[in-house]
């Protein structure tokens, strides 16, 4: 059967989150004034973020399907609201709601995918959560093609956390090093 390029009554649960993400961004109320980031950003980081959580899921045999709904809600309340305060939290609370009331998830399925989303933010805490630990890695692997250094703002001994794991996942996928990553990690004192 053709692929249905998110048109017609054919789209499976995990697809019907990615509807709502990309839809709630088109329609939101928020203008880009009142953002930390644009709709834009969010619209492209989101996508670039499932498509990664679905590779890593497939090289690392985590369900890729949990996978791509925990990746297209990390950033929920960024979404609908547009701020990071407490961003990891609020987007789990807004993720349970809107998993809970799609009636399409077990309970179990949606404490795996809150816990990964609560948690994304914690890049200096590697837990032996497989989900969890993905979840980290594909937000940063998304941020790090974008930019070298796009958290700079963040706490050193936090901010060598997010150089260290860089630097791991590109070579657990075989990516060529790149030495400013290994540089910026020697200079942030590792
Ligand atoms: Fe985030
Ligand atoms: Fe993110």
């Amino acid at each position: 059967m053709a692929f249905h390029h998110f048109i017609g009554n054919g789209l499976n649960r995990s697809e019907k989150i990615q509807l709502w993400v990309v839809n709630t961004l088109l329609n939101s109320g928020i203008p880009n004034e009142k953002r930390e980031s644009s709709i834009q950003w969010e619209l492209k980081h989101t996508s670039g973020v499932i498509q990664l959580a679905r590779l890593l899921a497939q090289k690392r045999n985590v369900n890729e399907e949990l996978a791509i709904i925990a990746a297209a809600l990390h950033d929920a309340h960024l979404i609908t609201n547009g701020n990071y305060a407490e961003h990891a939290k609020k987007s789990a609370i807004i993720a349970r709601n809107l998993l809970e009331s799609s009636q399409n998830f077990s309970k179990d399925e949606i404490d795996e995918i809150c816990e990964a989303i609560t948690k994304h933010s914690e890049k200096h805490i590697y837990s032996s959560n497989k989900l969890v630990e993905l979840i980290k890695d594909a937000d940063c692997l998304d941020c790090f093609l974008y930019t070298g250094n796009g958290y700079d703002e963040k706490p050193k001994d936090v901010l060598r956390h997010y150089y260290k794991r860089i630097i791991q996942i590109r070579r657990e996928l075989g990516l060529p090093e790149e030495k400013c990553f290994i540089k910026r990690l020697t200079e942030l004192g590792e």
